[in-house]
């Protein structure tokens, strides 16, 4: 009688345990876009690949993939964010560090008719491009699911300490493509902003803000002339301009001058381009040309003075 009641026990657990699993599977099975999902966060199983077929064949994009997550908004759009992270790997015995990068390339995704760029985040700590620079690598990507469709075409510079190349985006050779698993989609928490508050009251507070008027007029600390050519372009830069609608500023300088190294003197004309400063980023062109030739070989220095007026257009 004992024992069969406890082996009673063991099937009835067993049994229960396997329905479990069964109704967990068929839920998910019917996933096969994020449109199948209600609203909500999920993180979902997903692959990518940006793979050259150059260096005897190989994929950069897998391993620099690390999560993904979907949150599924009540109006049934979707946003995914990727993660990413950096990777070793050695090509042809030499040590190379991928990782993917916003300031050499697109980040972005194709919408189905044109490429979009996506919001990314940068990490905090950095990694060596191939001229030894820091760069802050692209550490999540988001964007909006153009469709419902188990794979996605992303525009992603993978670059390296050793070279890089886009992939995916106008024009390029290359593709990253994303295949997302939507079977494996668990839900890890509410959509973004639905979730019903418990109580709700309302206050209210003003809002300021004091912009200080101010321009800044940026002009080169030096102006190299170039030994061959006998000239010298530079560029005056208007910066931070918050100035009324018809205020400007003009820079004028000296139209001439002399560069000298001690026992030599070289006559020089500058000119600048004679336009309104307007707006931050508004530019201004200028050419200093060395007319008399040097006879000794030397450093020969000057300097050019600007004017800088302000105009309140009134
Ligand atoms: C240690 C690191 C690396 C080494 C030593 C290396 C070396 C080379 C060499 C020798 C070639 C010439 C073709 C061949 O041998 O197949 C090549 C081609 C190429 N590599 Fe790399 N590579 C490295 C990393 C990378 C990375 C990180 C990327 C991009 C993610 C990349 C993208 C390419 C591409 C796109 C080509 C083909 C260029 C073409 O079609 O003309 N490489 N690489």
């Amino acid at each position: 009688m004992k024992k069969l009641k406890s082996l009673m026990g063991k099937f009835v657990t067993s049994v229960v345990a396997m329905t479990l699993i069964v109704s967990s599977m068929a839920t998910a099975a019917f996933a096969t876009g994020h449109e199948d999902l209600n609203a909500g966060t999920y993180e979902v199983e997903a692959s990518l690949t940006c793979f050259v077929q150059a260096m005897g064949g190989v994929e950069f994009g897998a391993p620099l993939l690390t999560g993904t997550t979907v949150v599924v908004n009540e109006d049934g759009t979707a946003d995914m964010t990727l993660s990413f992270t950096t990777d070793s790997m050695t090509i042809y015995g030499v040590a190379c560090e991928n990782f993917i990068d916003a300031d050499a390339g697109q980040i972005g995704y194709f919408d189905g008719s044109t490429w979009k760029d996506a919001s990314y985040t940068k990490s905090s700590n950095t990694i060596a491009n191939s001229a030894g620079e820091a760069v802050h690598y692209v550490d999540t990507m988001t964007f909006r699911l153009p469709s419902a469709s188990d794979t996605y075409d992303l525009s992603l510079y993978i670059n390296s300490n050793v070279m890089g190349v886009q992939f995916g985006g106008a024009d390029a050779k290359y593709n990253a493509t994303l295949t997302v698993n939507w079977d494996s989609a668990k839900e890890i928490g509410p959509p973004a902003e639905t979730v019903p508050p418990t109580e709700s009251s309302s206050q209210s507070s003003k809002v300021e803000l004091v912009v200080e008027g101010g321009y800044e007029v940026e002009i080169p600390a030096t102006i190299t002339v170039d030994a061959s050519t006998k000239k010298g372009n530079y560029t005056v830069v208007a910066k931070n301009f918050v100035i009324p609608e018809k205020a400007y500023v003009t820079v004028t300088a000296s139209k001439s001058g002399a560069l000298v190294n001690g026992k030599d003197s070289l006559s020089f004309t500058n000119t600048l381009e004679n336009k309104k400063l307007q707006a931050t980023g508004d530019e201004l062109s200028g050419t200093v040309e060395v007319t008399t030739s040097p006879s000794n070989p030397g450093k020969y220095a000057g300097t050019i003075d600007f004017t800088i007026n302000y105009y309140s257009g009134n």
